[in-house]
């Protein structure tokens, strides 16, 4: 395998197609994974929320306002709300309020349409994709490009769809024992910002996770028990270390591994990924877009998210 060999190696990162590639195609949308694989990532990550009646769908946030068409749906109307996100009060309709069904009749739209106006043509075309259809394409195009495309879930807001009963965590559990991929061995990594709930799949899951991390605030399971460490602290050498004990990676922000010059470009690596490696731990940063090609050579990491798979593909080759 392509891969970050043993922790620390010098090694091509492993791609992973960042919200498929999101660069090109609206995110989370089977048509997106299929190009980021296509263009040769090794990963396709989908973000997961729960719909009402407890299906794990492929969104990054339960809002869906701006990534699906809900709001030209008349008979939604009702079900625009605010709620505490987090900490966060937002307004919009959210995943847990729709079944399955319902939210199928959605269609995709593109996030950021100021950035990506090329998306946009693809705007109405592509439903909210389940778990379950990530996995069925991930096989397809395993079998089409003859390799193994693997697969990157990310829990989304655990802590706060545990409140409304609707625990993520039993339900990918569930969704990757069904589908064989509850192995060391397959090409599945699981990954959380909560550190709680990567604990919990740490019990339950013999994949390797990832502890991801942000340049600032804390996970929202610490904010919610009163634990005021921070990410700060979780990436500090003696967080590093009790991350080791429950995950084999961090998924640290870009702006964590790598410093800003007084230009304001990311040039030097900080040395975080020297830290983690050093307590066993892999290091995939996220997210790399079409203006980080001058990132350091010497970054070290195993892997890289992005948004691009193919001027990744091309980047990694001097990795
Ligand atoms: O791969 C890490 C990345 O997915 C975390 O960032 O916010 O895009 O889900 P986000
Ligand atoms: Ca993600």
């Amino acid at each position: 395998e392509q891969a970050a060999g043993r922790p620390g190696e010098r090694a091509t990162p492993l791609v992973i197609g960042h919200r498929g590639a999101s660069g090109y195609r609206p995110e989370h949308t089977l048509a997106g994974y299929e190009l980021a694989a296509r263009m040769g990532a090794d990963f396709i990550e989908p973000d997961l929320v729960s719909t009402k009646d407890g299906v794990l769908v492929a969104r990054h946030e339960p809002e869906i306002g701006g990534t699906t068409d809900v709001a030209a749906h008349p008979e939604f109307a009702g079900r625009r709300t605010t709620k505490d996100l987090d900490g966060v009060a937002v307004t919009g309709w959210f995943t847990e309020d729709f079944t399955l069904a319902e939210l199928k009749t959605l269609r995709a739209t593109e996030r950021i349409p100021d950035v990506r106006q090329e998306n946009t043509i693809h705007n109405g075309r592509h439903q909210v994709p389940t778990l379950q259809e990530v996995i069925d394409l991930k096989n397809r195009l395993s079998r089409e490009l003859g390799r193994e495309v693997g697969i990157y879930p990310e829990t989304k807001h655990p802590t706060y769809f545990q409140r409304q009963g609707l625990a993520l965590e039993p339900e990918l559990v569930r969704v990757l024992n069904r589908n064989g991929l509850n192995r060391r061995n397959a090409k599945v990594f699981v990954q959380s910002f909560e550190v709680a709930n990567l604990k919990a799949l740490h019990r339950e899951l013999r994949v390797p996770l990832v502890q991801l991390t942000s340049a600032s605030g804390a996970p929202y399971d610490f904010v919610a028990a009163g634990d005021e460490r921070t990410y700060a602290d979780v990436v500090s050498a003696q967080g590093l270390k009790e991350v080791s004990t429950y995950a084999d990676g961090v998924g640290p922000d870009k702006n964590q591994v790598v410093a800003r010059d007084a230009a304001g470009n990311l040039a030097q690596p900080t040395r975080l990924v020297a830290d983690a490696h050093a307590v066993g731990l892999k290091v995939h940063p996220y997210t790399f877009r079409a203006e980080n090609t001058f990132l350091p050579k010497n970054l070290r990491s195993d892997a890289v998210a992005a948004n691009y798979g193919d001027l990744f593909a091309e980047l990694s080759a001097f990795w």
